[in-house]
């Protein structure tokens, strides 16, 4: 399969995509496209993660390539057949939505959400759920394909031709994501960019930089918790 038409090819009307497709998501990890773009993608977000304590969660792990490449220990998804990918990768997993976490508060040092908050239905409860389990310190890592850039402009367009899979997903612009975070009590901490090249006419490769550029396919952004009560 060439360039983006591997995940271009999931979803087809079938309302438990990520379910029923959950092993061929995870191989397109494996194809020219996905290695690139998932090596550019850990590099703009390990940084990001030197400081954070354990344990970990990944929320929306899917098979869980991210969270084992990561050192996440914890994921949680509501698609089964992605866990079970997750768990053979050594990670503990559930099933749960963002919405709901099924651990107490204050327990991780950090909360993840890798291309997954486009998919949830309430992001708001998602992030106000994350904030709830973190400790004090405690951090959250997003790795978002905003809507702004050549990615997130593919996948919309794809959506708009019809396609099921991307039409579940809202790609947010910055202004949508400044929203939700105040609304959620979160400030900006630290971001970093990667994937400069549109899927179509990759892969291309490169490297991640410091601060969220808008010519960036790839957010990685990290988030403290402000000072302010949410709203
Ligand atoms: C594009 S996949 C990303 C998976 C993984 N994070 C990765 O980057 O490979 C999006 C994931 O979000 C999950 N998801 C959908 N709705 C969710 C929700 N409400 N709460 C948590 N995860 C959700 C899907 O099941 C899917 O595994």
């Amino acid at each position: 399969m060439t360039g983006a038409s591997a995940r271009e090819s999931l979803g087809h009307d079938e309302p438990d995509a990520f379910d029923r497709q959950a092993a061929r998501y995870d191989a397109w990890y494996d194809a020219p496209l996905g290695s690139v773009a998932f090596r550019e993608e850990q590099d703009a977000l390990r940084p990001l993660l030197a400081g954070l304590s354990y344990p970990r969660l990944e929320v929306g792990v899917g098979s869980g390539r991210f969270a084992a490449a990561l050192d996440v220990a914890v994921g949680i998804d509501p698609a089964p057949a992605a866990l079970a990918l997750a768990a053979r990768r050594g990670i503990r997993v559930a099933v749960a939505q963002g919405e709901r976490l099924p651990f107490p508060e204050a327990t991780f040092g950090g909360v993840l959400f890798l291309t997954a908050l486009c998919f949830v239905g309430n992001p708001l409860a998602a992030l106000l759920e994350a904030r709830r389990v973190l400790r004090p310190e405690g951090r959250i890592v997003l790795g978002l394909l905003p809507s702004e850039g050549p990615w997130g402009q593919h996948y919309r367009a794809l959506a708009a031709a019809g396609n099921a899979y991307y039409q579940r997903a809202h790609f947010f612009t910055r202004a949508e994501l400044a929203s939700l975070f105040a609304a959620a009590g979160l400030r900006p901490v630290r971001a970093r960019s990667a994937l400069f090249w549109p899927p179509a006419g990759g892969p291309v490769g490169g490297t991640a930089r410091e601060g969220d550029d808008l010519a960036a396919g790839f957010s990685a952004l990290l988030l403290g918790v402000a000072r302010t009560t949410p709203v």
